[in-house]
C-alpha cells in the first residue's frame, strides 16, 4: 500500500469530483439534444412548413402583393387552376419563370384575342389543353395580374383539395408549435452542441495537462487520467437512465393527451363524394340559396341533404357542367331515372348523446350558416369547418347575444335582464344555454 500524502488525497477527490461533474453534465447535454431532436421528429409538419417558407422567401416579392394575389387568385382563378397541380387548367406554380410578364398579362386579359393575334405559345398551350376556354379577365389590372403571379410562384406547396383526403380524421387538429418554435428549438440544439464540444475540448486539455505531471500522481489518479471516454458507462449511469425514463414518460403522456382530445373530433374532414357536386359552383357562382336545397335548415332540427328531385329541377335542362362536362351530371340523371338515391358521405355528425337543432340557431338566433360551416360557397368539396366539440358549443353560448327582435317572449326576459342590471347583452348562456339537459338527452 502506498502511503497517501494529504496532497494526493486532495488531488484525488478533486479529480473524482471533476470527472463526476463533467460526466453528469455530458449526460445532461446528451439527453437535452435527444429531447430536442425528439420534438423535431414530433413536429414534421412544422419543419416542412419552415422549409417551404425558407425556399419561398428566396425569390423576393412584396408580401402585400402576394396577399393581394392570393385573394385575387381565390376569387378568379381557383375554380380552374391549382397552384401545384393540373386541374381544368395547368398548374400555375412557376408560370412567372415560364412566361414573360407581358405574355401573362395579355393572356389573362383576353386569351382568345391574344391567340387570334397569332402568338405561338398561346396557341400551343390552348391546343395542349384540348382547346378548353379560359375566361377572359379584361377588368384585372396589370398590377393585379402580377400580384397573382407573385402569389402562385410563392405559394407554399398545398395538398390536393379532394381525391387524396379520403381517410376520416386524417387531418386532426393542429398539435401546437409553429415556425417560431422550430427556430427556437434549432437554436437550442446549436447552443447545446457548442457547449458539448467546448466541454470535450476542456476535458481533453485538463487530461493532457495532468498527463504531463503523471509522475507525481497516485495510481488511482493515473487511472482516471488515462481513462478513455466510455459511452457505455454514460449510458449505464443512473442519471442517464432516470433522465431518459422521465423524458419518455413525458412524451408518452403528452401524445396520449393530444390523442384523447382529438377522439371523435373530425375538423377538416373532407371526404370524396360519389358525385363531384360543387358548392362553389351552385351556392357561390350561381348564387343558389342554401335553403333551396337544405330545406330544413330554417324549419327544423335537420338541415337535410337535398333529394334528386331538387337537383332535377335544374338538371332536366342543364346537361353540361364547366368542369366535368356531361359525365357528372349524367350520373345525377341516371340515378334519378333508376330511382336510386345518391349515397352522399356524411360530413358533420354529432354523437347521439348530443342534441342540436338548426332552426333554433338559424331562424331564432339568426346565425349565418357560415358562422358554423365556414365559407361553404367557396368550397369545391365540403369540409368540416368547426370542430363540433362541446367546448365549441359552450363558448359560443357564452359569447353570443340572443336575437330578441320580434320575439315577445324574449322581450319579457330582456326586461328581467335589464332590471337585474346585468352588464352587456343577454347571452345564450343566460337563457340556459349551458344546462346539460338542453344539449343532452
Ligand atoms: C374557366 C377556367 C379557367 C379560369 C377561371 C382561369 N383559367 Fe387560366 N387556364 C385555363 C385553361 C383551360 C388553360 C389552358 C389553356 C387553354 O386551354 O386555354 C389556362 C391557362 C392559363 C395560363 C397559361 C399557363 C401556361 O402554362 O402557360 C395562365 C398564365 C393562366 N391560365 C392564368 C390564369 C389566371 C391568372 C386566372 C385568374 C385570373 C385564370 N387563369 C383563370 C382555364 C381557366
Ligand atoms: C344545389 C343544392 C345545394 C345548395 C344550393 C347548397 N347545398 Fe349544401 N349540400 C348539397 C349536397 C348535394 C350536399 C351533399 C354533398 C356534399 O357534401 O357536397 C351538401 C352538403 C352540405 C354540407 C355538409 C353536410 C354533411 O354531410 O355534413 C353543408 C354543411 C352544407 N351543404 C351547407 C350548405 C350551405 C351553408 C349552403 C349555402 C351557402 C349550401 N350548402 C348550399 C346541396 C346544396
Ligand atoms: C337551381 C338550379 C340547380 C340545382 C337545383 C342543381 N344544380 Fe347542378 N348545376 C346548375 C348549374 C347552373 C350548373 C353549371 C352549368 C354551367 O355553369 O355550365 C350546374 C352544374 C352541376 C354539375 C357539373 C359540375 C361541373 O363542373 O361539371 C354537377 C355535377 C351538378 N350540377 C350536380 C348537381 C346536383 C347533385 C344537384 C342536386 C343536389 C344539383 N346539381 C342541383 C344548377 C343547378
Ligand atoms: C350554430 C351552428 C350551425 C349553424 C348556424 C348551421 N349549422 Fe348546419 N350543422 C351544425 C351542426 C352542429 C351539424 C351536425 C348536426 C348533427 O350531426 O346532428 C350541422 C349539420 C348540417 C348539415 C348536415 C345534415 C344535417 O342536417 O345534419 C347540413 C346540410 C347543414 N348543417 C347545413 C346548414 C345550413 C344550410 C345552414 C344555414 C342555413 C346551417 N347548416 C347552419 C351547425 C350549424
Ligand atoms: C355560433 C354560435 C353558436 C354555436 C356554435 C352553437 N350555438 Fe347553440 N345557441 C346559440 C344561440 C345564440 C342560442 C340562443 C338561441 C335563442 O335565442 O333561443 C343557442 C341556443 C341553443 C339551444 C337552445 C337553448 C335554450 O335555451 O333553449 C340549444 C339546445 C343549443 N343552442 C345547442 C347547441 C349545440 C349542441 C351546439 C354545438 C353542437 C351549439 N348549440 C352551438 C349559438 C350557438
Ligand atoms: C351547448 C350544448 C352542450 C351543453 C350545454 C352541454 N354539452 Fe356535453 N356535449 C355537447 C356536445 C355537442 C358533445 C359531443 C362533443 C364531442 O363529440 O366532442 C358533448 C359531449 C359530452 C360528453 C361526452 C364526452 C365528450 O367530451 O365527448 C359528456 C360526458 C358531456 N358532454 C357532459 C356534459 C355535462 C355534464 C354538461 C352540463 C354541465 C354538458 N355536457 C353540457 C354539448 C353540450
Amino acid at each position: 500500500m502506498a502511503k497517501i500524502s494529504e496532497k494526493t488525497l486532495l488531488n484525488m477527490s478533486r479529480l473524482t469530483l471533476l470527472s463526476n461533474i463533467s460526466r453528469s453534465f455530458l449526460t445532461f447535454v446528451f439527453s437535452a439534444v435527444f429531447t430536442v431532436s425528439a420534438s423535431f421528429a414530433e413536429a414534421p409538419a412544422d419543419t416542412t412548413k419552415a422549409n417551404a417558407a425558407a425556399t419561398t422567401t428566396t425569390s423576393a416579392a412584396d408580401p402585400a402583393a402576394i396577399k393581394e394575389g392570393e385573394s385575387l387568385f381565390k376569387a378568379n382563378c381557383k375554380s380552374c387552376h391549382k397552384v401545384d397541380m393540373d386541374a381544368v387548367g395547368p398548374a400555375l406554380k412557376g408560370v412567372g419563370s415560364r412566361r414573360k410578364p407581358q405574355w401573362i398579362r395579355d393572356w389573362v386579359h383576353n386569351n382568345a384575342a391574344f391567340r387570334a393575334k397569332g402568338d405561338k405559345d398561346a396557341i400551343a398551350i390552348w391546343e395542349k389543353w384540348n382547346k378548353s376556354e379560359m375566361t377572359a379577365f379584361p377588368t384585372l389590372t396589370d398590377a393585379q395580374i402580377d400580384a397573382i403571379v407573385a402569389y402562385v410562384d410563392n405559394a407554399p406547396a398545398t395538398t390536393a383539395p379532394s381525391d387524396t383526403t379520403g381517410t376520416k380524421g386524417a387531418n386532426g387538429p393542429a398539435t401546437g408549435g409553429g415556425e417560431y418554435d422550430t427556430v427556437i428549438l434549432g437554436l437550442v440544439v446549436v447552443v447545446l452542441l457548442l457547449v458539448l464540444i467546448t466541454l470535450l475540448v476542456f476535458l481533453r486539455v485538463i487530461k493532457k495537462y495532468l498527463k504531463e505531471k503523471e509522475a507525481g500522481l497516485s495510481s488511482e489518479d493515473k487511472e482516471l487520467v488515462n481513462q478513455k471516454f466510455d459511452i457505455k458507462a454514460v449510458v449505464k449511469s443512473k442519471g442517464f437512465i432516470t433522465i431518459v425514463s422521465v423524458l419518455f414518460i413525458v412524451i408518452a403522456v403528452r401524445a396520449c393527451w393530444l390523442g384523447m382530445l382529438s377522439i371523435g373530433v373530425e375538423q377538416n374532414y373532407q371526404p370524396v363524394q360519389p358525385i363531384h357536386f360543387s358548392h362553389k359552383l351552385h351556392a357561390g357562382d350561381n348564387k343558389i340559396n342554401c335553403n333551396y336545397c337544405h330545406t330544413g335548415a330554417y324549419k327544423g332540427k335537420q338541415a337535410n341533404i337535398p333529394s334528386l328531385n331538387i337537383c332535377m329541377n335544374c338538371h332536366t335542362h342543364v346537361k353540361k357542367g364547366p368542369q366535368y362536362g356531361e359525365t357528372e351530371i349524367a350520373k345525377v340523371v341516371a340515378a334519378y331515372n333508376e330511382g336510386t338515391p345518391i349515397r352522399w358521405v356524411r360530413i358533420h355528425n354529432l354523437p347521439d348523446l348530443a342534441y342540436f337543432n338548426h332552426s333554433q340557431h338559424t331562424k331564432v338566433a339568426g346565425i349565418e350558416c357560415q358562422k358554423c360551416h365556414g365559407p361553404i360557397e367557396e368550397m369545391e368539396v365540403v369540409k368540416q369547418y368547426s370542430n363540433l366539440t362541446m367546448g365549441w358549443c359552450i363558448n359560443c353560448h357564452r359569447e353570443t347575444a340572443v336575437n330578441s327582435q320580434g320575439n315577445a317572449y324574449y322581450d319579457r326576459l330582456l326586461k328581467v335582464h335589464d332590471e337585474a342590471k346585468r352588464k352587456g347583452d343577454m347571452t345564450a348562456e343566460e337563457m340556459g344555454g349551458l344546462d346539460c339537459s338542453k344539449c343532452h338527452y
